[in-house]
């Protein structure tokens, strides 16, 4: 893997999800994979976090596990350490795109406007990840930006569901989606891992 654009072929959704106990994260990347979802995005808001990326990356081969959430250089670095193999941005800094394309891992950098996109493609980035996608205009802001701006494509993340997720996946600037909606809190504080493999193989066949 090489580039972002690579990052939003792997699925037509990634899984972001937050866990509180570092010991849920290899049963959910077990649970995604058995519903047919190869990528997971692991967020770095929780202490538990950068461990439960670093077991994710040596217990569960078979998915491709990356970092979320990414706000600060020092983040960028302590995620590669651990093992992610792609980083991911909700928005974006000098200093920060700095320090993720420091890494040499493939990253989405996020962007939630016309000239955060524009910008990000000044500096040759054609892929990224569109932030908060439904409270920034979702759907329509992504068909109008299409025409000035054809060549970026994007991972709309933030408020999508399985439900609005095709509306999405059907643009051709759209690669996939993000969404929390396939490792709820409820389902993880149950251990449900069942009802994950559920949701992953409903999301798994939107593509
Ligand atoms: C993210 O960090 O990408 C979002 O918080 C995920 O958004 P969602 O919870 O609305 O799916």
């Amino acid at each position: 893997m090489s580039n972002g654009q690579e990052l939003l072929e792997l699925s037509p959704v990634v899984p972001v999800v937050v866990v509180d106990d570092a010991a849920d994260a290899a049963p959910v990347a077990r649970a995604l994979l058995a519903g047919g979802i190869r990528v997971i995005e692991l967020t770095l808001r929780t202490p538990a976090a950068l461990e439960a990326i670093e077991q994710v990356a040596s217990a569960v081969p078979g998915i491709v596990i990356g970092a979320g959430t990414v706000t600060t250089p020092e983040q960028a670095k302590q995620a590669t350490d651990a093992g992610a193999k792609f980083l991911v941005t909700p928005g974006c800094t000098d200093r920060l795109l700095e320090a993720v394309s420091g890494t040499g891992l493939p990253f989405l950098p996020g962007a939630g406007t016309v000239s955060e996109a524009m910008r990000l493609a000044e500096q040759g980035l054609t892929a990224m990840k569109f932030f908060p996608a439904e409270p920034s205009g979702g759907v329509a802001f992504l068909k109008a930006i299409a025409g000035p701006l054809p060549r970026l494509r994007f991972c709309p993340t933030g408020g999508i569901t399985v439900g609005s997720a095709p509306s999405y996946l059907a643009l051709p600037t759209v690669g996939c989606v993000g969404g929390s909606w396939l490792t709820p809190k409820d389902a993880l504080a149950a251990k449900d891992f069942d009802r994950i493999t559920a949701l992953a193989k409903e999301a798994a066949a939107l593509g």
